[in-house]
């Protein structure tokens, strides 16, 4: 496995595995790498000859205030575990050879993304396409992998690619969780143990949610009220939204069906968690 900083080296080894006739399988990350990102790379090493992982902490896509400074690192530790997922090689570049001065250039996908994420952290998502299509022309992918976690980010990046004529296949990967049910995430990390205990409101939301439709409920303002009664029980969870809306189009629904995800989004302390589910599929 080898570490690549350089964006022009990155890009040139890249375009030689491709015109060599390997396939290229992508996995981008933000590093602080945990069994969510592993099970990405593990598809990716199915799905390719060569399987790149980049590790870029966007600033592009953070808003003021939000916790780019302080958003966790560990190049080594990621490296350890890059290295047991059989990834070839790391891309992980600096801000300022991604983002050069006189920078000018960013992709922004409309209507999709004033919902949800979009609506609370402002710019967040032009910062995603904007990284992910440079990531995708420097490491000219045949296939790229994302999780489901993320469900918006995956559904804007669909888009992008589709509207785009990118040539790249994108593939959705399921949520992982820890034992008790958390949904894995870099930021777990900031939860204090109280906050980590609260935490597990979110996915009980959820399954309180899947269970209510699967017994025939099919009001969206119904389930979505039952949800934040279950969430604003813990002291220190605040909901920053919660949505069903239809998997494909993002768009909220007021009666469900088996198309509906339940979205959330929840502020535990300071940390901004999120979290979704299909409502007729295991959460
Ligand atoms: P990051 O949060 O590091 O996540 C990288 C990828 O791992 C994303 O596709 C995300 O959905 C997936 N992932 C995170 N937690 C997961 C979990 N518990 N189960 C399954 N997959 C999980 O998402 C980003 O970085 C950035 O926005 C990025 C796409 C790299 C652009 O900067």
């Amino acid at each position: 496995m080898q570490i690549i900083t350089d964006v022009q080296e990155m890009q040139a080894r890249c375009l030689a595995a491709r015109e060599a006739g390997k396939r290229i399988a992508f996995v981008p990350t933000m590093g602080y790498l945990h069994h969510g990102h592993r099970s990405l790379l593990d598809e990716g090493r199915k799905r390719g000859d060569l399987l790149v992982l980049s590790i870029f902490v966007n600033p592009t896509q953070f808003g003021q205030g939000e916790d780019f400074t302080s958003y966790p690192r560990d190049l080594t530790g990621d490296a350890a575990l890059a290295e047991e997922s059989g990834v070839d090689w790391i891309f992980a570049p600096e801000a300022r050879d991604m983002y050069p001065p006189g920078y000018a250039t960013y992709v922004d996908v409309a209507g999709f993304t004033d919902t949800l994420c979009g609506r609370s952290r402002p710019g967040h998502f032009r910062g995603v396409t904007t990284v992910v299509s440079k990531l995708f022309l420097i490491v000219q992918p045949h296939v790229a992998l994302f999780g489901r976690k993320d469900f918006q980010q995956l559904a804007v990046i669909k888009r992008m690619t589709l509207d785009l004529n990118l040539p790249v296949e994108i593939v959705g990967m399921p949520i992982i969780r820890e034992a008790d049910g958390l949904a894995m995430s870099s930021r777990n990390v900031y939860l204090s143990p109280a906050q980590r205990a609260q935490a597990l409101c979110l996915v009980d939301a959820l399954r309180q949610a899947i269970g209510s439709a699967r017994r025939g409920e099919t009001s969206a303002a119904h389930l979505i009220a039952v949800a934040r009664e279950r969430i604003e029980r813990e002291p220190e969870a605040q909901v920053d939204y919660i949505q069903i809306c239809h998997q494909l189009t993002l768009e909220d629904q007021a009666t469900v069906d088996r198309d509906s995800v339940m979205l959330l989004a929840v502020k535990v302390g300071n940390t901004r968690l999120i979290d979704n589910a299909r409502l007729f599929e295991e959460a």
